[in-house]
């Protein structure tokens, strides 16, 4: 049997309660996981709660298990499949229609799964995965983020924040991130932001177009959404780019086109259930984002780590907006 985290009626933290499931025998293409490491994610808040997007919303089953990621060892494989033998040690991250990741044990189709190096740790892994394809798919499609490119980044000292900043910084653009408080200043300039800006004291749009000459950034990347989206239009310079990626803080009002006529200004929504849909691009997403961990891009270590039994108190923490970093559980 394994330990899961089951969620059988939408609402806040409580609802989760820890289970027995039977993982069961893998059928074919899958395989049964033993997971050490799980990543907890604001997305998974979004799902419990029910203020996913309502194209992913809708396709929650009910109960479900919460959880995008994990990283743990091959137990058994299925009919069919080669890549992967009992032992290996591999890793997973995907967006929506695979939930199920908060638990000791599970089937999962192995076309999904990578190997982890074992330079990574579990905890290193299990919060990096997700937040790192996701960033993948932002920087090197939907803008090429390259060296002198200006970016706003809002919550730059959060899971996907940090990495955003590291990455970029990495490729030598120039970040100018946006906390809600003082506490966060020194996470998001260690992330490599360099400039940050604490948007409950001061006019993150004034301060950003001071920095960049008048001009505004080349891109935004928005994940707190209602609160921060609207105004950072007005950060941007002229055919620039906002790239929209959350809403922790509640889903925008929609945007007419016309509106961002004047400044010939472009907007998009990711989604990491579109870009990692098909297998070959999500792997190969992940093998970019492999490369860039072994190459020494991101920080490891520094992460707020939970035993599985604390989930609630984890789900709390990260809907607080009060966390740095990622969040992890110890099945
Ligand atoms: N599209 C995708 O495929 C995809 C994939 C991964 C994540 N995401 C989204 O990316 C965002 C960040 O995810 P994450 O897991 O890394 O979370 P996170 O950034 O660690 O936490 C959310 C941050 O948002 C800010 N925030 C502002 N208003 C908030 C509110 N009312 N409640 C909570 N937080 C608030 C807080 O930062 P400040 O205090 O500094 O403002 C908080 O730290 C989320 O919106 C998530 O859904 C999207």
């Amino acid at each position: 049997m394994a330990k899961t985290v089951l969620v059988r009626t939408l609402g806040g933290p409580e609802v989760m309660e820890m289970v027995d499931i039977d993982p069961g025998k893998p059928g074919p293409g899958e395989v049964l996981l033993r997971q050490t490491a799980i990543g907890v994610n604001f997305a998974d808040v979004h799902y419990r709660r029910g203020t996913a997007p309502p194209h992913s919303q809708s396709k929650l089953p009910m109960p479900f298990a919460p959880g995008l990621e994990a990283v743990g060892y091959i137990e058994a494989v299925g009919e069919g499949v080669t890549q992967f033998k009992i032992g290996d040690r591999v890793g997973y991250a995907t967006a929506s229609y695979t939930w199920g990741a908060y638990t000791e044990a599970r089937l999962f189709p192995a076309d999904r799964c990578f190997p982890v190096p074992d330079t990574i740790s579990d905890v290193d892994a299990a919060a990096l995965l997700y937040r790192t394809i996701t960033v993948q798919g932002m920087i090197r499609q939907c803008h090429v983020v390259k060296e002198g490119d200006t970016i706003l980044l809002h919550a730059a000292a959060g899971g996907v924040g940090s990495i955003l900043s590291q990455w970029a910084s990495h490729l030598g653009a120039t970040v100018i991130g946006t906390v809600s408080a003082q506490n966060k200043v020194e996470r998001a300039l260690s992330n490599g932001c360099a400039h940050v800006i604490v948007h409950t004291e001061e006019d993150f749009v004034a301060r950003t177009r001071e920095l960049t000459g008048g001009k505004g950034v080349d891109v935004c990347y928005d994940g707190v959404g209602i609160a921060l989206f609207h105004k950072s239009f007005d950060a941007i310079r002229r055919y620039g780019l906002m790239v929209s990626f959350g809403q922790a803080s509640g889903m925008m009002e929609p945007v007419a086109p016309v509106d961002l006529q004047h400044e010939g200004l472009y907007l998009t929504k990711f989604s990491g259930g579109t870009y990692n849909e098909d297998v070959g691009e999500y792997q190969e997403r992940a093998r970019d984002v492999m490369a860039a961990i072994e190459a020494g891009v991101f920080k490891l270590g520094n992460h707020l780590v939970y035993p599985m039994s604390e989930v609630k108190q984890a789900h709390i923490d990260l809907e607080s907006g009060g966390t740095v970093g990622s969040l992890v559980l110890i099945p």
